[in-house]
């Protein structure tokens, strides 16, 4: 039985006294709820300790929007993963459609990031997902594809307990515009076969696949519902605990 997990990526939002208020938040709204569903943020590096300090004692689990595959040494403005774990992250995100389309990041490196992670002992929440063109044509399984096996080569089964994929169309981000329940299920069940036929079964059958993309308490649920969804990956609406909480009970719900 997958657990579902309901993350927030604050991405470069939030100043320190903001991030921290929003943390405390999330720590007595989510008390109760974290007992049933995992729930993880992800906020700007620079505010990574406060944040941390903001919800100690709790469930909520903080992660870094990204960092360098490298050893700490002379890579300017990169964060090594070693400074994540330094400050208590016990998970990374690694591909977000922002990295690859905006900073440039290309499958070889999101793997090399995803690989020296995962060596690390780190969680790593792997994002993959379409534009609207390809989508338009009718390339969204090719594309998945060729992320899924870009990003996770040389990832063996056992490293796979560390995986969870995030599927965030493109054209579903910051838009408005959320994929159907239908076609979020569709891409999801893709990946999850992918994902047998690249390394087993159970691994197919034991990680978490989530959904990205407009994420909001009007279509959590619905989403949530879906047999192949197993927790989101929320942008604008985690910016606010009075939005991102009751996702959070969406997630409650879900679990049943
Ligand atoms: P929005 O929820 O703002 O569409 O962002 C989704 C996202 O990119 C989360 O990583």
């Amino acid at each position: 039985m997958r657990r579902y997990l309901i993350s927030g990526n604050w991405k470069m939002n939030t100043t320190r006294a903001t991030a921290v208020e929003l943390a405390k938040a999330l720590v007595e709204g989510a008390r109760a709820a974290c007992d049933k569903v995992d729930v993880l943020i992800f906020p700007p590096a620079p505010y990574l300790i406060p944040v941390q300090d903001a919800v100690a004692g709790s469930a909520i689990q903080v992660g870094g929007q990204n960092a360098y595959f490298e050893a700490p040494g002379a890579f300017t403005g990169e964060v090594a993963l070693e400074m994540l774990q330094d400050v208590g992250c016990q998970s990374v995100l690694i591909g977000h459609s922002e990295r690859r389309h905006v900073l440039g990041e290309t499958d070889s490196l999101i793997n090399n990031k995803v690989k020296a992670a995962l060596e690390k002992g780190l969680q790593v929440v792997l994002c993959v997902g379409e534009l609207l063109s390809e989508r338009e044509a009718n390339q969204t399984e090719e594309v998945l594809d060729r992320q899924m096996a870009g990003g996770l080569a040389d990832v063996t089964a056992e490293q796979m307990a560390d995986v969870v994929i995030a599927y965030e169309p493109v054209w579903a981000i910051g838009t408005g515009r959320t994929a159907s329940p239908e076609q979020a299920e569709a891409a999801h069940a893709h990946l999850r076969n992918w994902l047998t036929s690249h390394y087993n079964a159970s691994v197919a059958d034991a990680t978490r696949i989530l959904y990205g993309g407009s994420v909001k308490a009007a279509n959590a649920a619905e989403l949530l519902g879906q047999p192949n969804v197993d927790g989101a990956l929320v942008g604008g609406a985690s910016l606010k605990a009075s939005d991102f909480l009751p996702i959070v009970e969406a997630g409650v719900s879900a679990a049943g």
